[in-house]
């Protein structure tokens, strides 16, 4: 277990520079299965979840070699055989591999995937998606037992826009005969870098990024290389540092466009900024307006920068409203921004913000991954020494985050407690 101490109050100035997206790079590594060849996934970030699924690939036999933040992975040789749970509740994403070799072998044995405490997180959706393709599932307790002779592609209607079984689905459906077609898919911009990295092994993909998707399945799929796209969620989350406390800090090799949202609701409450091709310059601004804010798939206003986003909304002149639409507990954060001095008042899907607030440091937790996020965030504005703890969970999904805000003068350090 690791906590981290932050010295609150030091303004952040210079660049920070975005690594690649997680919700991308954990879905690029699963299907590289898929691939009959070798395949290479550029500017993968270094994090925890990242690591976990390398196990499961190395479990599997495949063959991996790492240059910088580059993977190249051959997976040729791999053993269909059963992934433990120890291995696949360490996180969301190892349910990909469920799909992949469920695509590529027609059976697989695994178990209900692991991720963030924020909500029931089901998957019956992607089971759907496989039930469609013909596939016979069996369900024993938390494990998933998947065969067919044959995936047939098919029409798959999502209840939501579920970004887990868009992606289940695809990945799937890829190799199976015929055509399938993903109604109601998510739209979020992972996806469309998971669709062009199987096009790009000899797929035959159309429509991602809108919520309809279809898939001629192949037999076979070639050697590939893909980059995976700028994490739009750390880039927000940086863009919200710049906010409170940055002088002219850049945000660097973003695609702002994929953080759309946030910058409108920015621009609402008055923040000083400047958007270019790709970065962001901002700057902490005085006399912030409240704002409303509800969480909805993309392009809305992505769930993933609720908690962090919250942390500025403490800054606002008057009441602020976030409503989270799509999990039923992301308020782990709540009682610990009140902690550090915030006023808060609400429920699981709602926080009325009342601010602006004085902070003040002292011991919080990271009760999941962007929890972690905002406590940093309040924990760089807050007055004196913020300790955090639980942050291995940041770590799953922040690259480098001490080195990246201690490069622009904030004054962290991390420490593993025996
Ligand atoms: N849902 C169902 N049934 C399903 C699938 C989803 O009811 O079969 C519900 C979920 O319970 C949730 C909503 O639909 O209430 C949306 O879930 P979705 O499937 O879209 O989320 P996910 O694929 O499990 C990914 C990201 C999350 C991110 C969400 C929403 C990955 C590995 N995770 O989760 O990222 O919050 O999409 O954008 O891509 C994070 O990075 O902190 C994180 C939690």
């Amino acid at each position: 277990m690791k906590r981290m101490i932050i010295e609150g109050g030091h303004q952040l100035t210079g660049t920070i520079p975005i690594s690649g997206a997680k919700n991308s790079a954990v879905a690029l590594i699963p299907a590289s299965i898929l691939c009959d060849e070798e395949v290479r996934i550029d500017n993968v970030p270094n994090i925890s979840d990242i690591a976990a699924l390398e196990e499961i690939l190395e479990y599997l036999g495949a063959s991996i070699s790492k240059e910088d933040n580059s993977i190249i992975i051959n997976s040729r040789n791999i053993d269909n055989k059963e992934i433990p749970e120890s291995i696949s509740k360490k996180l969301r994403a190892s349910y990909y591999f469920m799909s992949s070799l469920l695509g590529k072998y027609k059976k697989v044995e695994m178990y209900f995937p692991g991720g963030c405490n924020i909500g029931a997180r089901p998957i019956d959706q992607t089971l759907k998606g496989y039930r469609a393709l013909g596939a016979t599932v069996i369900e024993e307790g938390n494990k998933y037992t998947i065969y067919a002779d044959e995936l047939k592609g098919a029409r798959v209607y999502l209840d939501m826009p579920s970004v887990g079984a868009t992606v289940n689905t695809l990945l799937a459906s890829v190799k199976a005969t015929g055509k399938t077609v993903i109604e109601n898919a998510a739209k979020e911009p992972e996806i469309v870098n998971i669709a062009t990295f199987l096009n790009n092994m000899g797929a035959k993909i159309s429509g991602a990024g809108t919520s309809k998707i279809t898939i001629t399945g192949v037999p076979y799929l070639h050697s590939a290389t893909i980059e995976t796209i700028p994490d739009r969620i750390e880039a927000g989350t940086y863009v919200i540092a710049g906010a409170l406390i940055g002088n002219n800090l850049c945000i660097n090799n973003i695609i702002p466009e994929h953080i759309d949202a946030l910058i409108n609701k920015l621009k609402e409450m008055g923040v000083n900024m400047t958007i270019n091709d790709d970065n962001i310059i901002i700057s902490q601004t005085a006399n912030l307006k409240p704002i409303n804010v509800k969480t909805l798939g993309y392009p809305g206003f992505a769930t993933d920068l609720q908690q962090p986003f919250t942390a500025l909304l403490t800054q606002c002149k008057g009441t602020s409203i976030v409503e989270e639409t799509i999990y039923e507990s992301r308020m782990g954060h709540i009682p610990y921004l009140n902690s550090l001095g915030a006023n808060i008042t609400g429920t699981n899907r709602l926080a009325k913000i009342t601010g602006p607030s004085l902070l003040k440091g002292t011991t919080v937790t990271a009760t999941d991954l962007r929890a972690g996020a905002c406590m940093v965030l309040a924990g760089l504005i807050a007055e004196g020494q913020t300790i955090v703890e639980d942050v291995d969970h940041i770590l799953r999904g922040y690259e480098n985050i001490v080195e990246k805000l201690t490069n622009v003068g904030a004054k962290i350090t991390i420490e593993e407690i025996k």
